[in-house]
């Protein structure tokens, strides 16, 4: 099986940034996860660099275009490393092989007659490089560059894109994965219910010089669109080639809305005229926002994506980007709620869980994976889940819901975690009765481990090869590379001997995340025999990690405030944890109602709900006592800095 992925070829008029990114990491991660699914992959991104744009941005910098072009197209070259991102082949327009072959295409549709000279006016976007319909204006301007179109009339070579308008609908209507998610599929159907007209593929060279020349009239370039697309086929050798033959047939392109119509109309009708077969699937994705803002360099708020490494990591960046998007749909980029997931996702749940568990294979089987003897308690239950994340994991990653198929891996992730605390290894420990029960236990997190490290591959490599490391598995392990060998359960080998494990996500300090008796294994003989004696929760006043896990904390932000009748003591919050919910406080004597709204609050988010004065409170808000002049008072517990709502306090 085979699988060719690919990415648009972005213009080289402006720098990477998160959106470029997002793409990139998108077709990376898919190409990661069908080499562990067995196949022959190739994946390919690269750079656009002929056109209006890209001449206007060098003569802006008094340099020839292709100097521009060779800066910029080394920004984006140089990007990919750093974001764990290896294409397989980086394509520029301007390669003498594209150049070639385009002029060939050219050449073989102007002689089949689908290629004619005509006389054009119509209104012309720079920005996206096309003639715009009057229909697509929003109140005269181009709705994605807010500005108003160039009236131009010229003489112009013209693609008979209209004579393939049926056939491609045909298409569409024949094979639903063709173009997805669906909202674009029904997108593109609606636009071709009109008729379709021609397509002006060329530019006069008095116009335009910086582009490829038609191979049938040197006083014309291509039209940017015509050149760009091509980018797909000449990246695999067409026309001949054995990379062409292999890959073509499984073409796979992933490019956000704002380029649905050049790939979902001009280039299949392209591929039609030129009788080469349509590509296999178009993935579409929505668009990156920033803080809910439209990102733009007018308004200075463009992420750029190493910044974001530098600043989070990479594998935080790789998970948030995936995780937080819901393919197809818009989504919006904060430094709040990048943290949120890199704390509670990463560093809590899976940090956890990677710590605890070796550092309990450390302690209680002296670093070396046991042989699971005993089975009992929950341990089916993790298995079935472990199956089922599997299943779902799959299915999501193959048809580009990576929020999706994270969400099921976390399902595991989270299970294990409780796994841990039903299970109580430190107190099986303490019986030698329980041997071959805290052994079977500790294999089964191991296994968790593998598992979790095979499927997050894809998505966090360097996260997962630490995991693969920790675990003493040799990098090149068939357990940890392909789901086929690795992905049952009770694949890891008991015998196995652990390395010594870097903390996954390094600001947790791992001590605060483990339980009293699951401490470092390097503890002196004196704090060990202590560490052995149980301590009965609430002797000494102490509680486990554990009990305390099972207070669920959050930040809420109080988005309406009343007072109670009948009472001084009460106010009724309406909070957002995110979730809307009521929680009535006992702060009315020291908090006016006004006070409160706008602030973000600590709340108990998993107390079970009461009724105060009739009103069923959920939940409850945390404030310090304090007295001030022989007087107590409350003052409400809140955040150093604003945070996303919901957050966990752990
Ligand atoms: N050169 C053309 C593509 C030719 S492909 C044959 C082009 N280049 S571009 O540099 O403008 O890149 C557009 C693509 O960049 C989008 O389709 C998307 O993949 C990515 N993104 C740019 N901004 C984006 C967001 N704000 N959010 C998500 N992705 C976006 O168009």
């Amino acid at each position: 099986m085979t699988t060719y992925i690919t990415t648009p070829i972005y213009y080289v008029n402006a720098q990477p940034h998160l959106g470029h990114a997002y793409t990139t990491i998108v077709a990376d991660t898919y190409s990661r996860f069908r080499r562990i699914s067995g196949e022959d992959v190739r994946f390919q991104t690269g750079t656009d660099e002929h056109g209006d744009k890209i001449a206007e941005a060098a003569d802006k910098e008094d340099v020839a275009p292709k100097e521009y072009a060779d800066r910029i197209s080394g920004m984006f070259r140089d990007t990919w490393p750093i974001l764990q991102v290896e294409p397989d082949n980086f394509i520029r327009t301007t390669d003498a092989d594209h150049i070639a072959v385009v002029q060939e295409i050219l050449q073989n549709v102007y002689d089949k007659g689908d290629i004619y000279f005509d006389e054009y006016s119509g209104l012309y976007c720079r920005g996206c490089e096309r003639f715009l319909t009057e229909k697509e204006l929003v109140d005269g301007n181009c709705p994605d560059h807010q500005q108003p179109p160039q009236e131009i009339a010229e003489q112009n070579y013209f693609f008979r894109m209209s004579k393939y308008q049926q056939q491609l609908i045909n298409h569409i209507k024949a094979n639903p994965e063709f173009i997805t998610p669906e909202r674009y599929r029904n997108e593109v159907l609606s636009f071709l219910s009109e008729p379709l007209e021609d397509l002006c593929i060329s530019r006069p060279k008095t116009r335009l010089t910086w582009g490829i020349e038609l191979p049938f009239d040197e006083n014309f370039v291509t039209y940017v669109w015509f050149d760009a697309l091509i980018n797909y086929l000449t990246g695999l050798g067409y026309p001949d080639g054995e990379k062409y033959e292999k890959f073509w047939p499984v073409a796979e392109h992933v490019i956000a809305k704002d380029i649905l119509k050049p790939h979902a109309i001009y280039w299949p009708t392209m591929l039609l005229s030129m009788e080469v077969p349509l590509y296999k699937k178009l993935h579409v994705h929505g668009y990156w926002n920033v803080d809910n803002t439209k990102m733009s360099k007018s308004i200075g708020n463009v992420v750029r994506p190493k910044e974001l490494v530098e600043a989070y990591g990479i594998d935080t960046l790789r998970y948030f980007t995936l995780r937080e998007m819901s393919f197809g749909l818009d989504a919006s980029f904060s430094s709040e709620a990048i943290v949120s997931r890199k704390n509670s996702d990463l560093a809590n749940d899976l940090g956890n869980l990677y710590s605890r568990s070796l550092a309990m294979l450390q302690k209680y089987c002296n670093g070396v994976v046991p042989a699971p003897q005993q089975e009992g308690g929950n341990d089916k239950q993790l298995a079935e889940i472990a199956e089922k994340m599997l299943a779902a994991y799959t299915k999501n990653m193959e048809t580009f819901q990576f929020h999706r198929g994270l969400k099921a891996v976390w399902e595991l992730v989270s299970y294990a975690n409780k796994y841990i605390v039903t299970n109580e290894p430190w107190a099986l420990a303490k019986d030698e009765g329980q041997r071959p029960r805290l052994e079977t236990v500790l294999y089964n997190l191991a296994e968790c481990l593998r598992l979790l490290a095979l499927v997050l591959k894809p998505v966090m490599p360097e996260t997962a090869d630490k995991m693969v490391a920790g675990l003493g598995i040799a990098a090149d392990d068939a357990s940890v590379n392909l789901l086929a060998v690795g992905g049952a359960w009770n694949v890891l080998n008991p015998g196995t001997v652990l390395q010594k494990a870097d903390p996954l996500f390094p600001r947790v300090d791992v001590k605060q995340h483990m339980g009293k008796d699951e401490k470092k294994s390097d503890t002196s003989k004196k704090e060990k025999k202590k560490a052995n004696k149980s301590v009965p929760a609430n002797a000494e006043g102490l509680i486990t990690f554990e009990q305390f896990q099972q207070v669920e904390i959050r930040v809420a932000e109080v988005v309406a405030a009343e007072k109670i009748k009948k009472s001084d003591r009460l106010l009724k919050l309406t909070v957002k944890a995110p979730e809307e919910r009521t929680i009535v406080a006992g702060i009315a004597e020291h908090y006016a109602p006004e006070e409160v709204v706008g602030l973000q609050v600590l709340i108990v988010a998993n107390l079970k709900p009461a009724k105060l004065m009739g009103i069923p409170s959920q939940g409850m808000v945390l404030a310090a006592k304090t007295e001030v002049d022989g007087e107590t008072r409350l003052v409400l517990a809140t955040v150093s800095k604003p945070v996303a709502v919901g957050s966990t306090v752990a």
